[in-house]
């Protein structure tokens, strides 16, 4: 923190080389480090600022995803830092405790710099999240959960072949926090998981092998308005969750990703990813555990906008191709937006495979899942969202601003190699 109470970080992407194996480099690229980067956390209310120092050799950017701020700060394809550049975003924090995250913007490249390990978390709390009994000890009863799937091509990390995988990448195995094989020991009773898929393409099942009903405590925007309590949670690429699960004095098990059977098709289940099953993290609780205090029954008010008043009401057609027909260009703004006003986005996936939809700078709500009340997992506050072929979602929304009609902020699918590809759109906010 400097004398004007800024919380002031420094971030340096490098290039290094880490052992994934034991005897083999492979080259990878990372934060203040070989590969991924730190935890940051800020408070509501704080003004935070980010000095980052380009040091690969590619001109690339870091965006806060998830975060409301100014859109010269979004660190989106137009913030781009050269090569031995640096950039300072600064913002102030202004909304409920969440896990976000940051990974780099380029336009065209973003596949390639994530895969590779650039991505971290950034927490924020609030008066709220330091009051609920929920766990938060960092790193004992309130874990990071970062999964990645990768494939290893020798020591390199292979980048596959694309072909009857039209989501993109996929790997054969997945990492927690950049390691192969994970496990996590615990003491407490009550177990909190910060659940972020950073793959570039994958759609996850989560839910444990005994079927143990788990409460789901937050979304990407932060806390639901009560925990609901199911067996598995399904994110797409860029989505997050907190689960809190109960453990067992002595046992051993595992997160694990399910086959999905919502994936939008048996061909997409076979040959994209949908039918795959994954150990993703083994806990291992100790003999004797720390009694953890009961979960609320609620948990708070949700901020985001319920749709009345809505002013505007705009269509969003997702093809691989492009959204609304119109592949990605950085010198057009394809949306115009009024600061403050509500609107609700409707979003259409019909192009016979997976695709997801995440907006810069806000947190929405989802209204309707194909003309019906959104699931427990969707009542949250929501940057992204999962469509599987065959899905129509309402969005209400609100641009608090601040206007600026040049900076553009984006929409896009998160699967990485269709934003790459065209699939992504700029809004302003006037
Ligand atoms: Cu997580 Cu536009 O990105
Ligand atoms: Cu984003
Ligand atoms: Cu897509």
């Amino acid at each position: 923190v400097d004398k004007d109470g800024t919380r002031v970080f420094d971030l340096r992407m490098q290039s290094g080389e880490k052992e994934f194996k034991a005897g083999r480099a492979t080259p990878t690229w990372g934060f203040n480090g070989d590969h991924l980067g730190p935890t940051l956390r800020a408070k509501r209310g704080e003004k935070v600022r980010v000095r980052i120092r380009n040091g690969l050799d590619e001109a690339s950017t870091v965006h806060w995803h998830g975060m409301h701020l100014p859109a010269k700060m979004d660190g989106g394809p137009h913030q781009m830092i050269r090569p031995g550049g640096s950039w300072s975003p600064h913002w102030t924090v202004d909304q409920p405790a969440a896990t976000l995250w940051y990974h780099p913007h380029p336009h065209g490249a973003t596949e390639k710099h994530v895969q590779r390990g650039l991505a971290g978390l950034f927490l924020l709390d609030d008066k709220r999240s330091a009051r609920l009994a929920l766990p938060k000890k960092y790193g004992v009863d309130d874990l990071p959960v970062i999964v990645q799937d990768v494939r290893f091509d020798g020591a390199k990390f292979d980048h596959g072949h694309k072909m009857m995988r039209n989501v993109g990448f996929l790997g054969d195995r997945t990492m927690v926090n950049g390691t192969l094989a994970p496990y996590q020991e615990v003491g407490d009773e009550l177990i909190r998981l910060r659940l972020l898929n950073a793959s570039t393409a994958r759609t996850y099942d989560f839910g444990f092998p005994d079927d143990r009903a788990f409460s789901l405590v937050g979304t990407d925007g932060g806390a639901l308005e009560r925990p609901a309590r199911m067996q598995r949670i399904q994110l797409s690429p860029g989505e997050r969750a907190e689960i809190v699960v109960r453990m067992r004095p002595g046992e051993r098990t595992v997160l694990r990703s399910f086959p999905q059977d919502n994936y939008g098709g048996a061909w997409q289940q076979r040959f994209s990813g949908g039918d795959d099953a994954f150990d993703v993290l083994q806990l291992r609780a100790a003999e004797r555990l720390r009694p953890s205090p009961a979960l609320p029954s609620e948990l708070g008010e949700l901020e985001v906008p319920d749709g009345a008043g809505a002013s505007r009401a705009r269509f969003f057609d997702l093809k691989q191709s492009g959204i609304n027909g119109r592949a990605m260009r950085m010198d057009r703004i394809d949306e115009v937006v009024t600061r403050g006003a509500t609107e609700t986005w409707t979003v259409r996936n019909d192009n016979g495979m997976p695709h997801n939809f995440h907006v810069h700078d806000v947190q929405f709500r989802v209204l309707e899942v194909n003309g019906e009340a959104p699931p427990p997992e969707l009542r949250g506050p929501k940057d992204t969202v999962f469509l599987p072929n065959g899905t129509t979602m309402k969005l209400a929304l609100r641009f608090e601003g601040p206007a600026d009609p040049k900076t553009p902020y984006m929409y896009h699918c998160h699967l990485l190699s269709h934003e790459d590809g065209g699939m992504m759109g700029q809004f302003v906010v006037v």
